[in-house]
């Protein structure tokens, strides 16, 4: 698990890029949880992180792909892969994401 510093609290449908482990890992705010997952789109890995989340899904800003954030998986190509998702846990002031 990577810890991180939660700093500012993610407010519903935001986004954050956080390094874990030298990965960059994309949180999200959605119906109240937050999902992590791999912030390069399997498409031509554009940043995730940089699009758009409405409820749970979050849409590349390169060529339109959309993911499923709780699940990784593809709504919309061109990409054809899942994107990782990873666990994530509040921990006090930290989040622990896998790694
Ligand atoms: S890089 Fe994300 S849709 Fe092309």
């Amino acid at each position: 698990m990577g810890r991180v510093s939660a700093g500012n609290k993610l407010n519903e449908g935001e986004m954050r890029v956080l390094d874990i482990e030298g990965t960059k890992v994309s949180i999200a705010a959605a119906g109240g949880s937050l999902y992590a997952f791999d912030d390069a789109c399997t498409h031509m890995g554009c940043s995730l992180g940089e699009g758009q989340l409405e409820g749970t899904t979050v849409t590349c800003p390169c060529h339109g792909s959309q993911f499923d954030v709780t699940s990784g998986a593809v709504i919309r190509g061109p990409a054809q892969q899942p994107v990782r998702v990873r666990s994530v846990q509040i921990e006090g002031d930290d989040l622990l994401v896998e790694s």
